[in-house]
């Protein structure tokens, strides 16, 4: 055996070579190890393929004796032949043989023409390694890789589900959180509608109770004050004859001066002051006369605010004409006061109390002058139409009403005023018959600016309120 024969059995590449007669003429260890044929069955033989295939088909080496590599090899080994990427003329390819081993054996071939020293081709040499471990190992990847993909698909489908899910549920919660806030929003509303309720209610509540009580007072006082005022206007008659009676006995004083009465009337003339007395008695009686004045109108406030002498007389009257006429005579209570500005609307007769009405404007207008301080003020009384409302404003630039007032300056007796200036009625009576004509009564104020009253009036009264009632 030559030194390369030597080698070439030695070497752990399985490798064959065949002539160009396609006879193999070498087959070395490892070739007759991997592929479990000894060298004696195939050196000397022509063509090794049927050792591969179980036929003659040729081989890569089989092909390059007869230089028809380009043009079969494709046909016998598919796509998988490729020309060596290092060494020139040389060819690749894997192919799987199932008549080979236990189920088939994949095999890695190379091979290369082999030339003699003038270079002319002698043979062919080819070169095998068994992969099917590491196929076996490539397929199982591919598989695992192909159910990850699969996973991954239907993983991703999965979540895309789940995401739609996740998308209705989100549209679902904002659509149910915007009913939610609608809702709410409603829920509020409705509540400060209830709180306005409730107050306009417990307003309403006071104003029956004081209403009875007042009533009441006011009967049992109304006679008293009746007769009190008549007999003052007698009793006034009757001073003034008596005023006369003791001027005729002053004259007479004189010349019964001789007489033994005479002293004891001088003397009693100035034991009890006549002169001062003839002058004090008229301050007295006016003075009097100017308080039960006073408890007749009181009374005659707490009559209306309890509805006492209520008569409803509705009439259609300019509103407009009504606030002058009571501005007329209340001149007197602002023309010191304040400057006084009328910003009237044009506006359409209204179903309305005129006495009530007027009563409502003289109080808020007074109220207005007297919540002027020491530096002369405006008051504005302006008129307007809303839709089917009217409303009329006394604003002020006075003193402003403190939040701790504010709330109750529409009790019945509530005034800030020192005694004998304010009942603390004013409000409570127009508060009364601001609602008996279906209107409202706010209050706008800012301390030290001045404040806003604002009455808003139905044009018309619901049908069955300005009925006249039965008498
Ligand atoms: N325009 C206003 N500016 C400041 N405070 C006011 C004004 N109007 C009313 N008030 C406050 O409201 C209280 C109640 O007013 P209301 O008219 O009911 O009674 P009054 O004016 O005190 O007495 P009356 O009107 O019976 O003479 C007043 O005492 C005052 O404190
Ligand atoms: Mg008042």
């Amino acid at each position: 055996m030559t030194n390369s024969a030597l080698f070439f059995d030695a070497s752990p590449v399985a490798s064959f070579v065949v002539d160009t007669r396609h006879m193999v003429t070498h087959f070395n260890q490892a070739c007759a190890l991997t592929l479990g044929i000894a060298a004696q069955r195939v050196i000397g033989r022509k063509g090794i393929g049927w050792v591969f295939h179980g036929d003659d088909r040729p081989m890569m080496a089989d092909l390059i004796v007869d230089d028809l590599m380009e043009k079969t090899v494709n046909d016998l080994y598919q796509s998988t032949f490729r020309c060596s990427l290092k060494v020139p003329h040389a060819y690749e390819t894997e192919h799987f043989f199932p008549k080979l081993g236990q189920g088939g054996r994949w095999l890695f071939f190379t091979a290369a023409p082999l030339r003699n020293a003038q270079g002319e081709l002698v043979g062919a040499i080819e070169t095998l390694q068994d992969i099917t471990e590491r196929k076996v190992a490539e397929d199982a990847l591919m598989k695992a890789q192909l159910e990850v993909e699969q996973i991954v698909e239907q993983r991703t489908s999965e979540l895309g589900t789940v995401n739609q899910t996740l998308r209705d549920d989100v549209r679902r919660r904002e659509t149910a959180e915007r009913e939610l806030q609608s809702r709410n929003n409603q829920l509020q509303a409705l509540n400060s509608k209830l709180s306005e309720v409730k107050e306009h209610l417990i307003q309403s509540e006071k104003l029956a109770s004081i209403g009875q009580l007042a009533a009441g007072i006011a009967h049992e006082i109304n006679n008293p004050i009746g007769y009190i005022f008549s007999n003052f206007g007698t009793l006034e008659g009757y001073l003034t004859q008596l005023f006369e009676m003791l001027d005729a006995y002053q004259q007479a004083e004189a010349t019964l001066q001789a007489t033994p009465a005479g002293p004891a009337l001088k003397a009693k003339r100035e034991a009890i002051e006549l002169d001062f007395l003839k002058e004090d008695i008229p301050v007295l009686m006016r003075e009097s006369k100017e308080g039960i004045v006073r408890v007749r109108k009181i009374v005659q406030d707490l009559k209306d605010f309890s509805h006492v002498d209520s008569n409803p007389d509705w009439q259609l009257v300019s509103l407009n004409q009504g606030i002058d006429s009571t501005l007329n005579v209340i001149n007197n209570e602002i023309k010191y006061k304040a400057d006084l500005v009328k910003q009237y609307a044009d506006l359409p007769e209204v179903q309305c109390m005129p006495s009530q009405i007027n009563q409502v404007v003289m109080n808020l207008v007074v109220n207005a002058a007297q919540a002027m301080g020491p530096e002369r003020g405006k008051i504005t009384v302006r008129t307007g139409l809303a839709g089917e409302q009217v409303w009329l404003e006394v604003a002020d630039t006075g003193s402003g009403i403190p939040p701790e007032v504010l709330p109750r300056i529409f009790d019945p007796f509530y005034t800030t005023k020192p005694i004998g200036k304010g009942t603390g009625l004013g409000l409570s009576l127009a508060y009364g018959f601001i609602q008996k004509h279906h209107g409202k009564i706010e209050v706008t104020t800012e301390l030290g600016q001045g404040s806003t009253f604002r009455v808003t009036l139905p044009v018309k009264q619901p049908a069955a309120a300005a009925a006249p009632s039965p008498t």
